[in-house]
């Protein structure tokens, strides 16, 4: 175990390494300007990034040895060409890094609330960045597959009726990446986002069409999805949830409002991170990533969810078994549960009222 440990030790080191290098663009300035047969010194990489040579040539210390980046004889570094797209595209292993120190800021609280006498739970104010973070790790698991693929696996004419024209209200909308998107591709239609987080809201409001005029079809509004305005009663087509069921308090609270406010034969889509409500299952199905997956909620989606003492403390990998159940006891007796092609380890609930 020692060994293990000390690998541990040794990835986390790395994985804050790598976390510099995105925020910073050093992965960039060293792509932009070496080559295997142009290796450069830290003093360049620096120069480029904007940054101080000392500390660049610490970072590329750090990351040679742990075989990020490559070095030679000189001191001078570069980045094998197989790494190249890894290391500076925004890519899921790579996003995953630099979000960990987000989700880390608040270790210490996190373990006072693992005490007996210590908080239910943590506020989404004390990850300072999530929402951008939020939104950065969303652009790389959803842009470009949420209309060529994730739309079309759920079926059931959902698409056509996009394009026809219908009213969609995403709950837990977050800064509006999927509201964006969908908005953009399907103009006959409207949309509502619905955050709780004001910050999430004010960041939403700012999303433009890719051709930088402003949307018609969207409408961003502040609230808790347990309690939403009384005259959304029977007046959407569609209600969707990325990923934004197992982090309330009270989902099931959500749940019975989006029951409320869908039209009678409109349709509900609640996209998850899959789980099958059995750890040791889970460690079968997804191997190694099952303990990302429930290292991701530990650290940060258990704390969201717990933070009050009426809190129903889910989690992210809540898993299939419980969500149904949730959902069979919100009225929604029919529950379709679909693996996402798109985005393996995540599911879909698809129901009707
Ligand atoms: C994991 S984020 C997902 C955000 C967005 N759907 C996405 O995919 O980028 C969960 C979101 O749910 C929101 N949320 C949590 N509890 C809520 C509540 N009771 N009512 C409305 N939104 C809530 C959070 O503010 C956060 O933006």
């Amino acid at each position: 175990m020692q060994d293990r440990l000390t690998d541990m030790a040794i990835g986390n080191v790395l994985s804050n390494a790598v976390n510099i290098g995105y925020r910073l663009n050093l992965f960039k300035a060293i792509a932009e300007i070496s080559s295997p047969e142009n290796p450069v010194l830290p003093e360049q990489i620096a120069e480029k990034a904007g940054c101080k040579e000392r500390y660049v040539r610490e970072w590329c210390n750090t990351l040679a040895c742990g075989h990020v980046l490559e070095v030679n004889e000189e001191e001078k570094f570069w980045i094998a060409k197989e790494n190249l797209e890894s290391l500076t595209t925004d890519n899921f292993p790579l996003i995953y890094n630099a979000m960990l120190t987000t989700i880390l800021r608040p270790i210490d609280n996190l373990i006072e609330c693992f005490k007996k006498d210590g908080p239910y739970g943590l506020d989404y104010t004390v990850y300072s960045d999530f929402e951008e973070m939020q939104q950065m790790f969303a652009k790389t698991t959803s842009e470009g597959y949420v209309i060529s693929s994730m739309i079309p696996d759920v079926g059931h004419g959902i698409q056509e009726k996009l394009e026809a024209g219908i009213r969609v209200l995403d709950v837990g909308c977050g800064g509006g990446l999927h509201v964006r998107l969908l908005a953009e591709h399907f103009p006959n239609s409207k949309f509502v986002g619905l955050d709780i987080t004001q910050k999430a809201i004010e960041a939403a409001r700012l999303v433009k069409k890719s051709d930088g005029t402003a949307f018609k079809n969207v409408e961003f509004v502040v609230g808790d999805a347990g309690s939403m305005p009384k005259g959304y009663t029977d007046s959407f087509d569609l209600v969707l949830l990325f990923g934004s069921c197992h982090d309330q308090m009270r989902p099931d609270l959500c749940m019975l409002e989006v029951h409320r406010v869908v039209k009678p034969d409109g349709w509900v889509v609640v996209t998850d991170v899959d789980g099958s409500s059995n750890v040791h299952t889970d460690r079968e199905t997804f191997g190694k990533m099952a303990a990302m997956k429930y290292g991701g909620s530990m650290l940060h989606c258990l704390p969201v969810g717990s933070n009050a003492p009426e809190a129903l403390c889910c989690g992210s990998m809540w898993g299939r078994k419980r969500a149904v159940a949730l959902m069979n006891q919100c009225g929604f007796d029919d529950v379709e549960v679909k693996a996402m092609n798109c985005s393996p380890g995540s599911v879909l609930y698809i129901m009707k009222k």
